[in-house]
């Protein structure tokens, strides 16, 4: 047990796919893992862990935002030894050149985040996902018959879902950023830390240029073929 996952020691695999949204580590649990047991529900914040094609993988929520998802990684981390942690989340697209659905698979990622200034003494760290997952996650994309289109390019990690800094997308889409969400910058530093494995995937279910939306059903269909490409590049 740790501050804020009630598992005991080895109830938690190796390999875990972090969503935001608890009822999608839920989701995914029913759909995706065989045989799964729920090993937390401290605050809401779900966590299972069950198998997928014969290796153990859990699943666990981390909230909204890099101070939320910090909690979770750390205890996954330190307390629960976990090796690779894939996000699966949601992201809003930044340019025309991602489209509703499409999948982002996240090399880097850039923040306003005032928390690696902290932990860099105001340096500006450059946060990258782990290469081995990144190339395992492009060839399962390759492989997989997709309805979605797929991309590997830059996150814009923000603090603020409701922006109040609009002027930041053009430089940031002019320097190759894709989509913008609230983790992966996070994500990314805490694994370099820790020594251990990190991607995150998204599914584009906004667009901050078009101001489209995914009803709730597109979301199921189109971050089914999230997880999958997520899975295999997890236990690879
Ligand atoms: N902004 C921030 N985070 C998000 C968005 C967005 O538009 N869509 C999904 N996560």
């Amino acid at each position: 047990m740790s501050t804020h996952i009630a598992a005991a020691p080895g109830e938690i695999a190796p390999i875990v796919l972090f969503p935001g949204d608890p009822l999608r580590a839920k989701w995914i649990a029913e759909n995706f893992l065989e045989g799964a047991n729920l090993y937390s529900e401290v605050r809401g914040m779900l966590g299972f862990t069950g198998s997928w094609n014969g290796h153990r993988v859990s699943v666990q929520g981390s909230g909204m935002g890099q101070p939320s998802m910090s909690i979770y990684a750390n205890e996954l981390f330190d307390s629960y030894e976990v090796q690779t942690i894939v996000r699966v989340g949601s992201c809003g697209g930044l340019t025309e050149k991602v489209a509703m659905r499409d999948i982002i698979i996240a090399n880097g990622a850039c923040t306003d985040s005032g928390i690696n200034r902290q932990r860099f003494h105001g340096l500006d760290y450059a946060p990258v996902a782990d290469f081995s997952l990144l190339r395992a996650a492009v060839e399962a994309s390759e492989a997989l018959p997709l309805a979605n289109t797929v991309h590997v390019g830059l996150l814009y990690s923000s603090d603020q879902f409701y922006s109040t800094r609009p002027e930041l997308t053009e430089p940031l889409v002019a320097h190759g950023v894709l989509g913008v969400e609230m983790e992966t910058s996070g994500l990314y530093t805490l694994a370099a830390y820790y020594g251990r494995r990190a991607l995150a995937v998204c599914t584009v279910s906004d667009h901050l240029v078009t101001h489209e939306e995914t009803t709730a059903q597109e979301r199921e269909q189109t971050f089914g073929d999230m997880i999958e490409i997520a899975l295999r590049a997890a236990v690879s």
